[in-house]
């Protein structure tokens, strides 16, 4: 019998209808079934005997419900005034089922006599327990977090051995992206602070004029006009700057270019002084740093270099030579056994060291600075160009890159949001320094 239910008339039919036919229809199971039936019938008759056959109040059923509980010579937790149902349904005075005709269930009872928390009370508790786990991690916050969290505020960046250096790569000369550069630029402002980087990756020339390429319907941008616009794009760099911040320039193959041009074409004047990139760009006055390695053309000591530099002993910029797509940057790690960033790709890519020795190893393939229009000089298929810049923050031996990447105008990363200011999306005439011209 439910210990819910009254016992009533219709109980037997109830059991026997409850149990299977393989039971019912089996005379051997249906006399086992009947024999525990009986059993069972036996037990609840025993133990209702002695019960009381009063019909008892309110207070009777709540004090025997506590001196069952309380009972130490039948209940080993009395300290605890712990009772079950089965309990008192044992060493009540009275049967259980009163208890449940009353209360419903015999939780309910516990709570009329005190020995369960009222339902109120538990909500209480538990409304405490979570403003006190609230204030536990307000404590937790204060006490150990807090003190380091203000040093990240706003970049504000006061331990040193800290640098950021944020890279551009592949603009192109007059295809420069007016969104991304001016994205860039704002990044770059808001940024960097004394010590830290902004680094121009290799490609910031187009030099297509000089190029062996089949020259495309841009291609005859002229060079004198490209060395005018990189030069105004470096003095627009160096104005937004913080003091203290340095530009470094690092030789793409479309810089290359200009060295093999000179050196198939102009051999005689290819080696005088005034043809090094360093006076060519004419960007002394802006104080960049150059790493044009490799070259004839390179700046005095640079000519047995590698076009490469090691940032702040843990990254290294170069422009890549990479161009599988999806793979570029995992093949440049790969080829240079250190953290580092390059262009080239056109693709925005991060890769990580891929086994034990290289795990804290990561490399960034930053997205172009230039528009789509670029590549009407070299390939047909451009499919899954980024534009933007990157991001990447050395500390110690290990290096977190971002990259920055611009979608119609619109620039995220680091928790910030730079939008190119109006008009900057215009098309402009690639064929001109519209840079210069803007700036009137
Ligand atoms: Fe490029
Ligand atoms: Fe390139």
């Amino acid at each position: 019998m439910s210990q819910n239910k009254k016992p009533g008339k219709g109980d037997d039919l109830e059991k026997f209808l409850a149990a299977p036919d393989e039971v019912v229809l089996n005379p051997a199971e249906k006399r086992k079934l009947q024999a525990r039936k009986a059993e069972d019938a036996a037990r609840q008759a025993r133990e209702a005997f002695g019960k009381s056959s009063q019909e008892p109040s309110i207070e009777d059923m709540l004090g025997d419900v506590v001196r069952v509980a309380e009972d130490e010579e039948t209940n080993p937790y009395a300290k605890f005034r712990s009772i079950s149902p089965r309990r008192y349904e044992l060493y009540g005075h009275y049967p259980v089922q009163c208890i449940y005709d009353q209360w419903g269930t015999f939780v309910g009872a516990k709570r009329a006599a005190g020995l369960a928390p009222e339902i109120g009370t538990t909500t209480r508790r538990r409304a405490r327990a979570k403003k006190a786990a609230l204030e536990h991690t307000g404590r937790y916050v204060t006490r150990h977090m807090m003190p380091h969290v203000g040093k990240y505020i706003g970049w504000d960046r006061t331990a040193g051995g800290r640098h950021i250096a944020l890279s551009i790569s592949d603009t192109h000369a007059t295809f420069l992206s007016p969104v991304v550069w001016d994205c860039y630029l704002q990044a770059c402002a808001e940024i960097l602070q004394a010590g830290d980087t902004a680094l121009l990756n290799g490609d910031i020339l187009n030099a297509a004029v000089l190029s062996s390429h089949q020259q495309g319907r841009r291609g005859d941008v002229s060079f004198e006009v490209e060395v005018d616009f990189v030069e105004t794009q470096i003095g627009q760099l160096r104005a937004v700057l913080a003091p203290g911040v340095r530009i470094m320039y690092g030789l793409g193959n479309h810089e290359d270019m200009v060295s093999r041009y000179l050196a198939n074409t102009a051999r005689e004047i290819a080696r005088l002084p005034s043809m090094r990139f360093d006076r060519l760009l004419g960007i002394d006055e802006h104080d960049v740093d150059l790493f044009f390695g490799g070259s004839f053309q390179s700046p005095p000591g640079q000519e047995r270099e590698k076009p490469r530099r090691l940032l702040y002993g843990a990254m290294l910029a170069t422009h890549g030579t990479k161009l599988r797509k999806g793979k570029s940057a995992a093949q440049e790690l790969d080829t240079y056994g250190c953290s580092g960033t390059s262009g080239h790709t056109h693709r925005a890519d991060i890769a990580w060291g891929g086994n034990w020795k290289q795990q804290n190893l990561s490399w960034m393939s930053t997205p172009m600075g230039c528009s789509a229009e670029v590549a009407h000089d070299y390939i047909r298929d451009h499919e899954g160009w980024q534009q933007g810049f990157g991001m990447s923050i050395i500390e110690g031996d290990n290096v977190w890159h971002h990259p920055a990447i611009v979608f119609d105008g619109v620039c995220h990363f680091g928790g910030m949001r730079f939008e190119a200011r109006t008009g900057a999306d215009a098309p402009r005439d690639v064929m001109t320094n519209w840079l210069a011209e803007e700036a009137r």
